[in-house]
């Protein structure tokens, strides 16, 4: 693995670390307060990154430029929502959570853009290397 597909795979790794950190701490406290912080650092965080790590790996012609942009607006879109969600279950206001959950929507509407694209012809040096044969 190499390139953007490595980038979101080392930072699912990242991140799946960090959310099971915090689930080890919530249960050592026995507060499960930040249970939803938990849950969205791992699931966001590391199953959606690794997957869409595994995907670019394994679909060359989506892993461009418009890869990296989903891969910074992920990872903003991440940054904003998990301290985010942790102000929203605490009482302290829900604008960060909100403005993360939209740039993350936002991220995930670019990948079906970028898949979408992908699946041209024109795109898929598979295709068109097989049709050339
Ligand atoms: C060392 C690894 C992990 C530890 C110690 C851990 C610990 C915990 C704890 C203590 C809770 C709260 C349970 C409760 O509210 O009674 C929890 C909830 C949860 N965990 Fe984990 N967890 C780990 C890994 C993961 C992973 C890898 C995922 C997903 C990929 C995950 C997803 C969730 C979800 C969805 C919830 C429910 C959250 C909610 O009720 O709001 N956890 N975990």
């Amino acid at each position: 693995m190499k390139g953007i597909g490595l980038v979101f795979f080392a930072s699912a790794a990242f991140y799946g670390l960090a959310g099971m950190c915090l689930g080890l701490w919530m249960g050592g406290q026995q507060d499960f307060t930040l249970a939803p912080v938990h849950a969205h650092l791992n699931l966001l965080g590391f199953v959606t990154m690794a997957l869409v790590g595994f995907f670019y790996h394994l679909t060359p012609a989506a892993a461009g430029r418009l890869a990296k942009v989903h891969f910074g607006m992920a990872t903003l879109g991440l940054w904003l929502m998990i301290p985010g969600i942790g102000l929203a279950v605490t009482g302290r206001g829900e604008a960060m959570a909100i403005v993360g959950s939209l740039v993350t929507v936002a991220s995930m509407a670019l990948f079906v853009v970028n898949l979408g694209l992908s699946l041209r012809p024109s795109r898929r040096r598979d295709v068109v290397a097989h049709s050339a044969a």
